[in-house]
């Protein structure tokens, strides 16, 4: 009994132990199903987190690559903008230039129309007023002869005139009419012979009786004309002064007057005749611009004539835009020490197109040729005629430097009105491409040697010479008066201290070699040196000049 409540014990013992160990077990599961699940949820959770950092990670991506094509965007519109901008202003400035020159042109056009309308006026629609009484019953006759010389069926026309002439011989407008056909003529077949029936037949005119005024003007002026372009100066100047006498009031006939005696020479009586016009009529730009150049050329007194020169040319009136009143004005500023408006002057003169740049200021220019202003040999082409020079440089010096004696020598002051200060002497063997026989006799050897160059000794815009400076010299800035030759320098006697200056660049000469430069550009010399320098100036044709050009181009 005992036993079995023993095992009854035991066995129940064991079942609880059994049941405790079930419901540990069973604790056990559900604590691990508890941590499994907090583990789980924990992880979800965990997850979700990250998705969700994830995410905002993404957005902040997002928003930052957003911001990034804006800026982006931005950065291109700026760049648009400012490249339309660009093309604003491009556009905007080429216009302006076009609407500048359009706007040259019209006035060009303007000034055109002035002209033309001056001329038209001088050519009286009506003929009533060179009409006079005794033409009055030819008018139709005469009319008809005008139409044909108008349309220059010349020979016609002159049959006309002749016609009417031989019935009627000091008929006024027959003769008039005769006269500009005779000129016509004469032009179209380069003949003296009818030039100067041209003038006879003109000159009946001006003797005739009862010439009406506008015609007596007309065949005046025409008749001056070609009476200076015949080179008889001094009848045109009898001419202009007949006109002026019978037309007190007419300045215009006035000023001719001026120009013709101002073209042989006789300065105080041009400046005489100016100076009546200013007078009457104190702002006549013409008479202002002349009388300048006559004060400053003639009577070489810049600051004077700078007034004259600066009013006249800024006057605007016909006649007075002119290289050569630009020329002396700059020049006159220059020597007076107004260095910025002397450029300003250039500047101004070269934007008219009265000058081929603001350094190359000569007048008498063919357009197309290079300029530049200092030249290497080889670019000249004539190397082969340089280097007979350089290597012959000590018989040059040596026959040059015989002349040098002041009894015996030929050299002479430079006499163009270039220094400001110094001695300066020039020994010219050729001018204009004709040989000085007296002098090349005394330096006959160096004469040889030029006859072997011929763009140099037929080089009749230009000179062979040797040049003497002494110490102290200042030559002016100045240029030559064409652009049609190119001077070379070769050094015989150089000490130290002289140099050259063309347009921006200055040199300094080398015994026997050879500097080359354009003197139609600007160029300035000066000698600060102890002894005196030599060189001889050979100039040669410009090389882009025709054989044509060479033979027929006006000596300088
Ligand atoms: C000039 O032509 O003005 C000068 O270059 C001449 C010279 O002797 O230097
Ligand atoms: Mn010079």
């Amino acid at each position: 009994m005992l036993k079995k409540a023993e095992e009854e014990k035991k066995k129940n013992e064991e079942e609880s132990k059994q049941k405790a160990e079930e419901e540990r077990k069973r604790k056990e599961g559900l604590r691990k199903a508890e941590e499994e699940k907090k583990k789980r949820e924990a992880e979800q959770k965990a997850e979700e987190e990250r998705k969700r950092t994830e995410k905002l990670r993404k957005a902040e991506e997002e928003k930052k690559k957003k911001e990034e094509e804006a800026k982006q965007k931005a950065e291109e519109e700026r760049r648009r903008q400012e490249e339309k901008k660009k093309d604003e202003d491009e556009k905007k400035k080429k216009e302006e230039a076009k609407l500048k020159a359009e706007e040259r042109r019209k006035q060009e056009e303007l000034q055109k129309a002035e002209e033309e309308k001056k001329k038209s006026e001088e050519k009286p629609s009506s003929k009533d007023s060179i009409t006079n009484t005794f033409d009055y019953p030819l008018r139709n006759l005469l009319d008809k002869a005008d139409d044909l010389l108008e349309k220059e069926e010349l020979s016609a026309a002159l049959d006309q005139y002749d016609s009417i002439l031989s019935k009627h011989p000091s008929s006024p407008r027959a003769l008039h009419g005769k006269a500009l056909v005779l000129d016509r003529q004469a032009e179209q077949q380069q003949s003296n012979t009818l030039l100067e029936q041209s003038i006879a037949t003109m000159e009946k005119v001006l003797d005739g009786k009862d010439v009406p005024d506008d015609l007596l003007i007309m065949a005046g002026k025409k008749l001056a004309q070609r009476q200076s372009f015949r080179g008889w100066n001094g009848k045109a100047i009898k001419t202009w002064k007949f006109l002026t006498e019978k037309f007190p009031t007419r300045l215009d006939l006035k000023n001719q007057l001026g120009v013709s005696y101002l073209v042989i020479g006789k300065n105080d009586e041009a400046k005489e005749i100016f100076k009546q016009v200013l007078t009457t009529d104190s702002s006549n730009g013409f008479a202002k611009v002349h009388i300048g150049f006559i004060i400053k050329t003639h009577d070489n007194d810049a600051s004077k004539a700078i007034p004259y020169l600066r009013e006249g040319v800024d006057s605007g009136a016909e006649g007075t835009n002119d290289g050569r009143f630009y020329f002396h004005l700059g020049d006159a500023y220059q020597r007076t020490n107004q260095t910025s408006l002397a450029h300003k002057v250039y500047e101004d003169g070269a934007q008219k197109g009265l000058f081929l740049s603001k350094f190359q200021r000569s007048l008498y220019n063919i357009d197309s040729l290079t300029g530049r202003p200092w030249w290497t040999a080889e670019q000249t082409g004539y190397q082969k005629y340089l280097q007979i020079l350089e290597d012959n440089w000590q018989l040059i010096r040596d026959e040059g430097m015989k002349q040098l004696d002041t009894k015996t020598g030929s050299f002479v002051p430079e006499e163009e009105n270039l220094r400001e200060k110094g001695d300066w002497k020039q020994f010219t063997l050729y001018a204009r491409g004709k040989k000085v026989e007296k002098n090349c006799a005394r330096v006959p050897k160096v004469c040889d040697l030029i006859d072997k160059i011929p763009d140099a000794k037929g080089c009749t815009r230009g000179q062979v010479k040797y040049s003497v400076m002494h110490p102290g010299v200042h030559v002016w800035p100045h240029c030559g008066p064409t652009n049609c030759r190119i001077r070379a320098h070769l050094g015989l006697k150089v000490p130290p201290g002289p140099k050259i200056r063309v347009a921006e660049e200055t040199r300094q000469w080398k015994e026997g070699k050879i500097i080359i430069f354009d003197d139609s550009f600007e160029h300035e010399v000066w000698h600060d040196g102890k002894e005196l320098r030599m060189v001889l100036i050979v100039d040669f044709w410009h090389p882009e000049l025709t054989q044509r050009q060479k033979q027929t181009l006006s000596p300088i």
